[in-house]
């Protein structure tokens, strides 16, 4: 087996045991009110970036469907797809919950079929976890094709160089640990990631992660290891510009007025087909 496919089952492996619990997690703590935040944020760029009125929206690696579904009460026509089934089935069963309807399918970022037929396509949280730099340009590239002309990308990157504290930063790495704990009423979510190793001419970390979520009527243990690719603001605009993008804009941590020194837990960036 060759290198990149063994990155692609651990990134899987990883997505298929941690999404499975995800939604559980999800819709209990704070991720409810962050996705409002990001769904007004897209509605912004849709209407500022895009040339002509947003209608049909693709969303690359979907997960458990908040943007999709909160898009569709918006109004939009929306289409999910995501390589892991138990996440395409949490937004299947997202949106008839919700009594939304949307185009769900399972599938490889690295793969889509498009061409010219979204107004808009999100990759959200997703460029740091594919195999390799390869499957990046892959992904964009298609991303770029699946898009109308005048249409726009919104994908996002976590930021190496946040100071913060987060198990994708620098700070974390060199420190070998990071630890994490969210409680909200009934629900306990804490997370343990130590550093395996950092290839630091690559931007890659290898993780074992341990995330337990402990809820009243049960507790969920699972242990994994992940691999991160750590993008700079320069690797990602290097690679959207290799894909076509020629106007890139860029929102440190989903704001909307930009800021003279931003120091920016998420790069979002927002990027038009011309
Ligand atoms: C951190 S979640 C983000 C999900 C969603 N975009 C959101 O913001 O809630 C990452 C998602 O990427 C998916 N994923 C990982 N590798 C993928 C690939 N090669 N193709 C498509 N989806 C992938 C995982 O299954 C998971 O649902």
């Amino acid at each position: 087996m060759n290198r990149l496919e063994n990155a692609r089952k651990t990134v899987l492996k990883a997505s298929r045991s941690y999404y499975a619990h995800l939604g559980y997690y999800e819709e209990r703590t704070r991720a409810v009110t962050a996705t409002e935040h990001e769904l007004n944020f897209l509605e912004f760029s849709f209407r500022t970036h895009a040339t002509h009125r947003v209608r049909d929206v693709l969303d690359v690696a979907c997960g458990s469907g908040r943007h999709v579904v909160g898009l569709a009460h918006r109004g939009y026509k929306c289409t999910g797809q995501d390589y892991t089934s138990e996440q395409v089935h949490s937004a299947r069963a997202r949106a008839k919950r919700e009594g939304v309807s949307i185009k769900l399918s399972q599938g490889d970022a690295t793969s889509l079929k498009y061409e010219s037929e979204f107004d808009a396509v999100l990759a959200l949280y997703v460029l740091f976890l594919l195999p390799d730099d390869d499957s990046v340009l892959t992904c964009l590239r298609q991303v770029h094709r699946a898009l109308k002309s005048g249409g726009i990308m919104v994908c996002n990157i976590a930021n190496p160089f946040y100071d913060g504290g987060n198990w994708f930063s620098l700070k974390s790495i060199q420190q070998g640990h990071y630890f994490n704990e969210i409680c909200v009423p009934g629900m306990r979510y804490t997370s343990i990631d130590q550093v395996q190793d950092f290839d630091s001419l690559h931007g890659v970390a290898w993780w074992q992660e341990t995330h337990i979520i402990e809820a009243s009527d049960s507790t969920h243990i699972f242990r994994e290891h992940e691999r991160l690719r750590l993008f700079t603001y320069w690797d990602i605009l290097h690679y959207l510009q290799a894909a076509g993008f020629e106007q890139n804009k860029c929102y440190p941590d989903w704001k909307i007025k930009p800021t003279k020194k931003p120091k920016a837990e998420w790069l979002v960036f927002v990027s038009r087909k011309d």
